[in-house]
């Protein structure tokens, strides 16, 4: 199967600038080369056209228009790529281009399972939202939570299912999330949780929920679950993450289980990182995603 590359230079979901930079960063790091010696078939995309900065604005949405018309161009992209049989590779950008990635696998997909790798939830409304940064909305959306423009996207919301939805490595949860989170009843497997059971556990867990009914699973793998030490260049870090091996191991396992058929990389900021280390740990880590083994 062909692994496609669709770079989303986009980064005004994010409260500051510098993720518009991650694909190009990601390439510098070595991903093709990397991909190359996995023998994987690759079909680069290339980076999606990014919209002009609109004049208009919204009191609350921080560059919502750019937002629409980013996602809306990336639905038809991602949707075009499962058309032809191959794996949509999405690399950010911010995390708001979620939206349009699941909006575009929903046209091939009627129940998704989504496991969402991240140290936020990005489940706050524009009411809930302590920043406006869209970036913080982005999986509510999908469960048509959240600006109408933003969920009419087509395929955008509501279109995931709380019952499909796996949270792994959360530790900042702003209120109005956690309400939604317990009266939802998304499975949310926390920085405790990885602690109490372990990786390998919470993996088994999540990957029997996110297959259970669906007819696919996307991974949304925001670098910011990694803790800081080892993922320095990304907007919202916050301590006590997840771990190298332990990032490895999951993926190692979402690989093994055969079992996913999209995957997004997001929120590498190579303007706030340390020399290239965190788009070199992403290069790694799609690897463990796409079948690299120690041995
Ligand atoms: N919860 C915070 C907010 O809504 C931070 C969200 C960070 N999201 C992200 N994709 N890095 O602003
Ligand atoms: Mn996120
Ligand atoms: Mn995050
Ligand atoms: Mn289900």
């Amino acid at each position: 199967e062909t692994v496609s590359l669709l770079s989303v230079p986009f980064g005004y979901g994010a409260g500051r600038h510098g993720s518009e930079m991650g694909p190009q960063a990601i390439f510098n790091a070595g991903l093709m080369r990397q991909l190359s010696e996995l023998q994987i078939p690759v079909q680069d995309e290339g980076p999606l056209t990014v919209p002009q900065h609109y004049n208009s604005t919204h009191p609350r949405l921080k560059y919502f228009h750019e937002i629409i018309e980013l996602n809306t161009n990336l639905a038809a992209k991602v949707s075009e790529i499962v058309a032809r049989n191959s794996f949509p590779l999405v690399l950010g950008g911010d995390h708001s281009i979620a939206i349009g990635t699941y909006a575009g696998l929903a046209q091939h997909y009627k129940n998704l399972g989504v496991i969402w790798f991240d140290a936020h939830a990005d489940l706050n409304t524009e009411d809930s939202s302590p920043s406006g940064n869209i970036h913080g909305m982005s999986l509510g959306v999908g469960l048509g939570r959240g600006p109408d423009l933003l969920t009419q996207i087509k395929g955008a919301g509501p279109n995931l299912k709380p019952e499909n939805i796996v949270l792994i490595g959360t530790r900042q949860l702003d209120a109005g999330e956690k309400e939604y989170i317990r009266s939802s009843g998304i499975k949310c497997f926390t920085m405790h949780d990885i602690d109490r059971k372990g990786m390998s556990n919470v993996m088994d867990e999540a990957m029997s929920i996110v297959t259970r009914g669906t007819d696919g699973v996307h991974l949304s793998f925001d670098i910011d679950s990694l803790d800081p030490l080892e993922a320095p260049g990304t907007g919202t870090k916050i301590p006590g993450g997840v771990s190298y091996r332990e990032a490895h191991f999951a993926l190692e396992l979402m690989y093994e289980s055969r079992k996913i058929t999209s995957a997004e990389f997001v929120e590498v900021n190579p303007s706030l990182d340390a020399g290239n280390k965190t788009a070199r740990l992403t290069v790694e880590l799609i690897a463990s995603l796409l079948g690299q083994r120690i041995l």
